[in-house]
């Protein structure tokens, strides 16, 4: 049978849209750019680079056609300012002008950022969001798609996590995600804007940073591991994750954009896969597929170290709400998300030292 998303991936190309990507230089944000343009769709972005890199637009350009990318405008910009966010909504570049649908990715990722600078944080995670919620509001797009998070759980114990059972946010980083779900809610009450939040849990692959204080589990590890750099595991190694791939994120963004059922709009949803893992597993498949390539992992063990402040236990997804209302279905489990996370972070190694010679 076919799946919604392949339905929405075949329809997309004939009736090609306006999208707004903010954050479209991050990891998630570039991802959904490549999808977005190889289905030839016309898409704005807008980032200021805190996080994101030039590079990883260059890499976008490289994986699609001339014509594909000549759909893109990039506004550099900062959610901080309500006219960045109101001029990335009307570019007059693009033939048919208004963006349709808001695919929104900018904010300050990090629960330890948030808890060495809760400001800055809360600047760009709630002010910002307020911006783009005026913008979208006033430019009357179909639908505003956010970035939520699963740091929302906060201390509630239940596993797995149902939408509508949460706890209290356990760091500044959750406080402002929850916030942004409360201000949406109120936007489509009061002001009938249409919203999808998207509660994503530990979203990994191609093109997250490995770099910096800041770096998420996943591709720290796998660089650490690539260069023979020692891993720290934070606290017993039992902490578990519900890791979801990239491509499972790209398809919830596009199917609560487009979706017609009503009855889905003004809802969050859980964006992973449903299946747990703990850190000690991580590290272990990871070691194992890697020395294949790179030999002196054959020995290699992790330092245990403290927990870390604001972190929760374990983490894992109820996402029938998503397969119900939407129709997602991830089409990557974990085994087949870090195989082909892996293959990106080692090819980029080579290149770096091809450059580098
Ligand atoms: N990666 C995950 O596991 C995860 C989990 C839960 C939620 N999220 C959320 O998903 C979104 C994307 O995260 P990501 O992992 O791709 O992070 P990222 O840091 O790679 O991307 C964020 C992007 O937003 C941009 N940005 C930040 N502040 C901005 C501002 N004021 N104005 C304009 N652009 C700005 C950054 O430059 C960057 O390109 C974020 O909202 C994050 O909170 C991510």
């Amino acid at each position: 049978m076919t799946s919604a998303y392949e339905t929405l991936q075949q329809e997309l190309p004939l009736t090609p849209r306006t999208w707004l990507v903010t954050g479209v230089a991050g990891f998630i944000g570039s991802n959904l750019l490549e999808t977005l343009l190889k289905l030839n769709q016309r898409v704005v972005g807008l980032d200021n680079f805190s996080t994101g890199f030039q590079h990883n637009l260059d890499e976008v350009k490289a994986l699609v056609t001339p014509e594909q990318w000549a759909n893109f405008r990039f506004v550099e910009g900062d959610i901080r300012k309500l006219d960045d966010c109101r001029a990335a909504m009307h570019h007059e570049a693009l033939g048919s002008n208004i963006v349709e649908y808001v695919l929104h990715q900018a904010a300050l990722g990090s629960v330890p950022r948030s808890i060495e600078d809760p400001i800055t944080t809360n600047q760009n995670n709630i002010d910002g969001f307020l911006n783009m919620l005026v913008a979208a509001r006033d430019a009357r797009v179909k639908r505003f798609v956010y970035a939520a998070s699963s740091s929302t759980y906060g201390d509630h114990p239940g596993l797995p996590k149902v939408e509508d059972r949460i706890g209290k946010p356990l760091s500044p980083y959750a406080v402002t995600k929850f916030v942004n779900e409360l201000y949406a809610d109120v936007f489509a009450r009061t002001y009938g804007l249409q919203t999808i939040g998207l509660r994503y849990f530990n979203i990994f692959g191609r093109r997250q940073n490995p770099d910096g204080a800041y770096a998420a589990v996943i591709p720290k590890w796998i660089a650490a591991a690539i260069k023979g750099e020692q891993i720290y595991i934070n606290g017993d190694g039992e902490t578990s994750r519900d890791f979801c791939y990239v491509d499972n994120a790209v398809q919830a963004n596009l199917l609560a954009a487009c979706t017609l059922q009503d009855e889905a709009a003004n809802q969050v949803y859980n964006v992973a896969v449903g299946d747990r893992t703990t850190l000690k597993e991580l590290y272990q498949f990871l070691r194992d597929n890697l020395s294949a390539t790179f030999p002196h992992l054959r020995d290699a063990q992790p330092i245990f170290r403290e927990f870390r402040a604001g972190d929760v236990r374990h983490s894992l997804a109820d996402i029938g709400k998503g397969r119900r209302l939407l129709g997602y279905e991830p089409s990557h489990r974990i085994g087949r998300g870090l195989k082909e996370s892996m293959n990106w972070y080692v090819q980029q190694l080579r290149n770096q030292s091809v450059e580098n010679r």
